[in-house]
Parts: C-alpha cells; structure tokens; sequence
C-alpha cells in the first residue's frame, strides 16, 4: 500500500456549534461546511476547511458531534468531555486493497467499508494497533465526484 493525503482530522466536539464558532472566531477559519447528520455513524458533521498552497489541496478538520450518548463517539466524549482529536484520515486509491493490507499485518479492521462523510468507502483500524490514533482509510474521492457535505 502507498500512504496517500492526509484527508482531515477528526474532532470530536459536545458542541458542534460552539465548535464552529470557535474554528471561525478564534482560529480564523472562513470556510467551514454546513452540518449534516451521517446517520450510520451517528453524528451531526461539518468541515472546517484549511487552504493549500500553491495549487495543492488543503486538509480538514472534520467536527463530530454525537447524535447518541451511546455511540461510538459518544462513549469517546464520555471518557474525553471536552471533546479533541479523535481519529486521523488518510486517503488511499483502493479500500478493499487497504483492508487487505492491513489484514495481512494483522491489524484490527473495525468492520466493513462504508460510506463516509466524504461520500466515498473508509474503514477505521483499531488505535491499538495503530500506535495509539484510530486511524480511518478512505478511497480518495474520484475527480468530479467530490462531496463537501
Ligand atoms: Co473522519
């Protein structure tokens, strides 16, 4: 497998809201995506998009606000209540190919590929084996299929 981009960031948040103004008051961010509730993950999601340079694209920090107290961001908030980073992303050309990958080393793959909040396939491989960062693969969207939620 060849490491691709590193899509966004992911931040858990109690507050999407407050989260978003925080993004755009303190840090200065002025293009932050409207949130959307990602039903198969239960969470409420926006992207707080951070500039490229030099015609490379920029990365995201991705908010995660819970829509369940017993979701898998959820129970992280329970342990973390003031919410932080949750997970990492990175982007790959093939998940199936991913998943093998990391399989093959032996590596906890949580469930199968699904569709994320980019529009295209992820999987999360377990932080334990992973140095401590749940790490979610996602397919790098296709050119003129990109979904900004
Ligand atoms: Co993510």
């Amino acid at each position: 497998m060849k490491l691709g981009r590193l899509n966004h960031i992911g931040v858990a948040t109690p507050d999407l809201d407050a989260s978003i103004a925080f993004y755009r008051d303190v840090m200065g961010a002025s293009d932050i995506t409207m949130p959307f509730v990602l039903e198969s993950q239960q969470v409420r999601v926006c992207f707080v998009n951070t500039p490229g340079e030099n015609g490379a694209a920029g990365t995201q920090i991705e908010l995660l606000q819970p829509t369940a107290p017993d979701s898998a961001v959820g129970k992280w908030l329970e342990k973390n209540p003031l919410g932080g980073q949750h997970h990492i992303c990175f982007e790959v050309p093939d998940i199936y190919a991913a998943k093998a990958w990391f399989e093959g080393q032996g590596k906890h793959v949580l469930g199968e590929p699904r569709i994320g909040a980019h529009g295209t396939p992820i999987i999360f491989v377990h932080p334990k084996d992973m140095g401590g960062m749940l790490t979610e693969i996602m397919e790098k969207p296709k050119p003129g299929n990109m979904h900004h939620g």
